[in-house]
């Protein structure tokens, strides 16, 4: 019923950022968290106009926009997209149009010769993914004095690293686990300092 379109202009790309980071806000406020400002995702965007507009899609409902999905550093050498930016508008949400979205973006993926995709997903959209078939990981960032060694000493589910990184004042470790538990994610935040836990999802297409 709705149709999914491809950004063609800046002025679209512009109404996609405000959707975007409008219904963001509205969730942040409805749960009562924080909002992270958006600018640099749609730093990403314009980035990502530049390289291939095929991966900024939305659905529009009359003239307004009512869900949108972003792909960032797309990268047909390496084979490699992440996606970047997913939402839905509150009140036609649990209709299939996230699930719409994500399959249309896999298949420009594969027809544009993109093998992996890769993001990071908030704990409640986890479901998503995992319905989806992609597999996840559990990413802890670390920030200024707290380094990746931290993590580790912390590590008490004795999870297998999988990579690793640090520099002066930033880190992160990926970690296998056995699970998508919102218990993990509240463990590292309440025992690492400065840190930041986050599910990985990748899908070879
Ligand atoms: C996450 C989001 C995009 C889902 O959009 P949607 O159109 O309602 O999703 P769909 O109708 O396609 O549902 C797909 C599946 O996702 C899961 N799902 C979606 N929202 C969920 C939620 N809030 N809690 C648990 N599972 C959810 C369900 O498994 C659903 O499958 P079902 O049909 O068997 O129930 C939407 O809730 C949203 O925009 N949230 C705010 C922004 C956000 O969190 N974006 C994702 C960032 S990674």
């Amino acid at each position: 019923m709705f149709e999914i379109k491809i950004v063609k202009t800046k002025d679209e790309l512009k109404e996609l950022f405000l959707f975007l980071s409008e219904t963001f806000y509205k969730d942040a406020i409805k749960h009562n968290e924080y909002y992270y400002k958006m600018g640099d995702r749609f730093v990403e965007m314009n980035d990502q106009f530049n390289r291939e507009k095929d991966f900024l899609m939305y659905i529009k409902d009359e003239d307004k926009i009512i869900a949108g999905i972003t792909g960032k550093n797309s990268n047909t050498k390496d084979g490699k997209i992440t996606l970047g930016v997913l939402a839905v508008d509150e009140k036609y949400r649990n209709k299939g149009l996230a699930i719409k979205l994500v399959n249309t973006f896999e298949d420009t993926c594969k027809k544009k010769g993109i093998k992996q995709i890769d993001l990071g997903a908030r704990f409640r959209a986890t479901p998503l993914y995992l319905k989806l078939g992609y597999s996840y990981s559990l990413m802890i960032q670390v920030f200024d004095f707290i380094t990746i060694d931290d993590i580790r000493k912390n590590n008490k589910y004795n999870f297998i690293e999988l990579s690793s990184y640090q520099s002066d004042a930033y880190g992160f470790i990926i970690y296998k686990v056995d699970g998508v538990k919102e218990e993990y994610i509240n463990y590292f935040k309440e025992n690492v300092p400065t840190s930041y836990a986050q599910y990985i999802f990748e899908k070879n297409l």
